[in-house]
C-alpha cells in the first residue's frame, strides 16, 4: 500500500528536518558521495518539501520533482527553484538534461525502483542516492514499541546489492556504495512529538493497534529510561553511478 504524502506535508520539516542535521549529514552525504560541484544541474526526485533543493540551491541550478501536489507546494515556498509534479517512473525531461540526479529516501516508495533508475540514467550522467540499510537499520526502543516495524520495512525498503544491480542493469557504472553514521540528540519530549506525529511513514502500515500501543509504551518508557535526552544513533547508506 503506498504512503500518502499529501497529508503529511504540512508538519513534514518539522518532525523529520533540522537545518544543522541537513546541512551537516544529508547534504554534505549528497555532495561528497555524489561528487557534485557548484554550477552542475541537479535533478531533485522525489524532492517532497524541498529540503535538499532548497540547500543545493544556493550553489546549482535545481529541480525539484515530486508525485505529490501538497509536499511541493511547501517546496515551491521556498526559493525560486524549478518544482515539477510528476511520476519518477516518468520523468518529463528531454535526454542528457541533467548532470546529477539526486534521491534521498525515495525508492522504498516506488512502485518499480529498476524503471524509475532507467529513466534516470535517460535524463541524467550521475545519481546519487540516500537510502537505508534494512540488513543492518536497527531502531533500539522504537523497534520495541513497534515490533512489526522492521519486518514491514525489510520488504519496502530494496537491498543496497539490489540497487547496486540495478544501477548497473540502468547503465550506470563506477558505483560507490558509502554508509555514513547518523546521530541526533533530541529531548524525550521531542521524540515523542515525532511518534505522535508519526515521523516515520511505515508507522501508517502496522498492524490495527499496534500504534496506539507503541505510543503508549514511548510514553511510559522513554522518560523513565532516558530521562531527558534521547539520542538517535543510525547509519544511512549512499550510493553513486555514472555513466
Ligand atoms: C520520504 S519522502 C522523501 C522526501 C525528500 N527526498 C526528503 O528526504 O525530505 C518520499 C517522497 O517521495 C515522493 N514520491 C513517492 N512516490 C513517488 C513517485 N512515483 N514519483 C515521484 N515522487 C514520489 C513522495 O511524494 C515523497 O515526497
Amino acid at each position: 500500500m503506498p504512503v500518502d504524502y499529501s497529508r503529511r506535508s504540512s508538519d513534514y520539516d518539522a518532525i523529520r528536518a533540522d537545518d544543522a542535521t541537513d546541512r551537516a549529514f544529508w547534504l554534505r552525504g549528497l555532495v561528497e558521495v555524489g561528487r557534485i560541484r557548484p554550477g552542475e544541474r541537479v535533478l531533485d526526485l522525489g524532492a517532497g518539501t524541498g529540503r535538499f533543493a532548497f540547500l543545493l540551491h544556493a550553489s546549482n541550478p535545481v529541480v525539484a520533482l515530486d508525485s505529490s501536489r501538497e509536499m511541493l507546494s511547501i517546496a515551491h515556498a521556498k526559493a525560486p527553484f524549478a518544482c515539477v509534479r510528476a511520476d519518477g517512473h516518468r520523468l518529463p525531461l528531454r535526454a542528457d538534461a541533467i548532470d546529477v540526479t539526486v534521491i534521498v529516501m525515495v525508492l522504498q516508495h516506488l512502485a518499480d525502483y529498476e524503471l524509475t533508475l532507467r529513466e534516470v540514467a535517460r535524463v541524467s550522467h550521475r545519481v546519487v542516492i540516500a537510502t537505508s540499510d534494512l540488513s543492518t537499520r536497527t531502531l533500539g526502543i522504537v523497534e520495541e514499541a513497534f515490533p512489526s516495524l522492521l519486518d514491514i520495512d525489510r520488504i519496502r525498503f530494496p537491498r543496497i546489492e539490489a540497487i547496486v544491480g540495478a544501477l548497473e542493469r540502468a547503465g550506470f557504472g563506477d558505483i560507490q556504495t558509502k554508509k555514513r553514521p547518523y546521530v541526533r540528540t533530541l529531548t524525550v519530549t521531542q521524540q515523542l512529538d515525532r511518534v505522535r506525529r508519526k515521523y516515520i511513514s511505515t508507522f501508517d502500515l502496522l498492524p490495527p493497534g499496534e500504534y496506539d500501543r507503541g505510543v503508549r509504551f514511548l510514553e511510559r518508557e522513554l522518560p523513565r529510561r532516558f530521562g531527558d535526552r534521547f539520542e538517535v544513533k543510525s547509519s544511512f547508506t549512499f550510493l553513486s553511478g555514472t555513466r
